[in-house]
């Protein structure tokens, strides 16, 4: 009986067929995900990142809650068109601290890998409550309850603990001092040498939305204005490919 013949046995024998096509569909997944179990670490270590400070950590909330992600992706392609439109192409290392990632898949509007310091506080103020304000042809919805929304950040000890337990690494202190934390990124005049102390000297310590009191307005500029800004591509080199 030649390999041809034999294959026919294969072809006209469903049960055959569906138990052989199982097991190369196993073996094959198998080879693919079994490494990863053993490598230490899938991500390249990057420079320069670090954990959401708590109101960042609140305001990425509220993006998520409000579905931002539907319009706005978060991940710039290695191709020409996209990193000369908005800058380096993303690292992984940008979005292991994304638990869920908001990579989306749909751009209504741009990307927003990047959007951290390309625009002023009063610029996203203006533009979340009424984005037809500063781009006419906008049709993204308007956001301007953010301005009206107080937060204290009460619950954000418990959402960093449950980022740590997916492997943020949230220290100890860090939890201890959230909403301490959180109330003085929004606040210039508080003392925030631990928050810097904490996450780092680039922290934006302003009162994003120009009114007192921490709004969800403050919270969500807060987490604009950080993202894409963490790594100095000035510096950055990648990894020679092994
Ligand atoms: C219905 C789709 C839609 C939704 C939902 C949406 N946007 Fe937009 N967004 C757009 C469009 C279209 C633009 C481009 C025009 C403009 O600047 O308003 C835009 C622009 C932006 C920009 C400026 C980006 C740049 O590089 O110029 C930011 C920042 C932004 N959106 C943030 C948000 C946030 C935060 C949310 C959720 C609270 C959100 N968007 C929800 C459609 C959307």
């Amino acid at each position: 009986m030649g390999i041809l013949d034999k294959h026919q046995v294969l072809e006209k024998n469903v049960t055959l067929l569906a138990i052989f096509a199982f097991l190369v569909v196993t073996v094959g997944g198998i080879v693919q995900i079994a490494p990863l179990f053993w490598l230490e670490n899938t991500i390249e270590k990057v420079e320069g990142m670090r954990p959401y400070t708590p109101l960042e950590l609140a305001g990425r909330d509220v993006y998520v809650r409000e579905g931002c992600y539907v319009c706005h992706s978060q991940m710039i392609r290695p191709m020409r068109d996209e990193v000369e439109r908005y800058g380096h192409y993303s690292l992984a290392a940008e979005s292991q601290y994304d638990h869920p990632f908001q990579w989306g898949s749909k751009r209504t509007g741009p990307d927003l890998a990047r959007v951290g310091a390309r625009y002023s506080d009063e610029w996203h103020v203006d533009h979340l409550t009424n984005p037809q304000s500063v781009v006419p042809e906008s049709v993204m919805p308007k956001y301007g309850f953010f301005s009206k929304r107080m937060i204290d950040g009460k619950y954000i000890e418990d959402v960093m603990k449950t980022h740590r337990f997916v492997g943020v690494p949230y220290t100890d202190e860090m939890i201890e001092n959230g909403q301490a934390d959180f109330a003085a990124q929004a606040d210039p005049d508080a003392d925030y040498d631990g928050l810097l102390e904490r996450y780092g000297d680039n922290v934006n310590v302003r009162n994003f939305d120009g009114q007192p009191g921490v709004s969800e307005m403050d919270a969500m500029i807060a987490y604009l204005q950080v993202l894409g800004t963490m790594v100095d591509f000035e510096t950055f080199q990648p990894a020679p490919s092994r």
